[in-house]
């Protein structure tokens, strides 16, 4: 049963007698086997895929959203705020409709999903649309929130990250240990940030004998903890991750260097095959940020960073559905017949 993570994680979170205890059925998503894709990447041991699509908004946002509300509640808070690349958005606005307080979300003006966008509309927040960067976006709202009552509540406010650490709590429960290695996109670093933090805690309780290596992946064009300084001007299809100075940058630094991991970067083209491949083989359809994590495994593989005999999770991170136009861009083409027998049979090859 679906209780939402705050109840069903209670003792991990920072949850008081006053933190209300709200849900929108958030967590507890699907860890799928992959059998096709495990083969065409190469593993030889086993292939998870955390299905984080299947949160209440589309991707694993909801998780940290959920938790960073519920404390905006407690403390008396009736607005909050967030930049975001569209993820995040959406769920700060579901999240305030289902509690009845003001959602503020800046997004950088033609730079998100249209899904995402539809999202934060239709669940009636305030949606502004900056003529600039995530980055840029995320300046403005870290200097309004510091003077103004609202909540902050992109993954700088410590509650997100707190949230977000539910993923991997799941991920230990349902395999009955932590992965060798838990593989997942890089774009503001919280999650990979709230993913380590997750594992260590459920270690430190015993509720599992071993750690992940947390292996990282940023989109070539957007790789600023790769290249070890901030992109004025980041680039790349995957907007999601199109960050040029992620927030918690030291923090998933801190994750690659005790997790003894790796944060590394995968091209579009390697990001829009990973995308493709795992819809064509596995019947999973996430966006195409997620698939960077598919796409980093492939490329762990191919370079024998990785042991291919392992247990590894591949995070997907958000719903395919939020970014229609790339999806439509990556497909075959459909074809169009006319509304008769002989038609499709023709279409099809088919001749009795
Ligand atoms: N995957 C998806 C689908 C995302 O939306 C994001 C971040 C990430 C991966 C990267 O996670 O930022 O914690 O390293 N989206 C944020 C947003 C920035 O505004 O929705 P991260």
């Amino acid at each position: 049963m679906r209780t939402g993570v705050l109840a069903k994680y209670r003792e991990f979170l920072p949850i008081t007698d006053k933190t209300p205890l709200i849900t929108m059925n958030e967590g507890d998503t699907p860890l799928i086997r992959s059998h096709n894709l495990a083969r065409e990447l190469g593993v030889q041991g086993e292939l998870w895929l955390k299905y984080e699509g299947a949160n209440p908004t589309g991707s694993f946002k909801d998780r940290g959203m959920v938790m960073a509300v519920a404390k905006a509640l407690e403390d008396g808070s009736r607005a909050i705020m967030c930049a975001s690349t569209g993820n995040t958005s959406a769920a700060a606005a579901a999240f305030a409709a289902r509690v009845g307080i003001t959602a503020i979300v800046l997004v950088p003006s033609g730079g998100i999903a249209l899904g995402k966008l539809a999202q934060a509309l239709i669940y009636g927040a305030k949606v502004l649309a900056i003529e600039g960067n995530f980055d840029q976006a995320l300046e403005i709202v870290r200097d309004l929130t510091a003077r103004y009552p609202v909540t902050l509540v992109n993954s700088l406010n410590p509650y997100r990250i707190e949230g977000q650490t539910t993923a991997a709590y799941e991920i230990c429960d349902t395999l009955g240990r932590a992965p060798h290695y838990c593989v997942l996109p890089v774009g503001n670093a919280g999650n990979i940030t709230a993913y380590w933090e997750g594992f260590k805690r459920y270690f430190a309780a015993g509720r599992v004998r071993n750690k992940p290596r947390m292996f990282g992946f940023e989109a070539e064009g957007a790789a600023a903890i790769v290249r070890g300084e901030p992109i004025d001007n980041p680039q790349t299809v995957a907007s999601a991750i199109k960050i040029g100075k992620p927030a918690s940058w030291e923090r998933a630094v801190a994750a690659r260097n005790e997790s003894e991991g790796l944060i590394d970067f995968v091209t579009d083209e390697e990001i829009l095959d990973a995308y493709r491949l795992v819809a064509r083989t596995e019947g999973i359809f996430c966006e195409p940020a997620s698939a960077a994590s598919i796409a980093g495994l492939r490329k762990a593989l191919t370079k024998g960073w990785a042991d291919p005999t392992a247990v590894f999770v591949c995070i997907l991170t958000g719903h395919g559905l939020k970014d229609p136009d790339n999806a439509i861009q990556q497909a075959p083409n459909l074809t169009n017949v006319a509304a008769n027998i002989g038609a499709v049979e023709d279409v099809l090859g088919w001749k009795a």
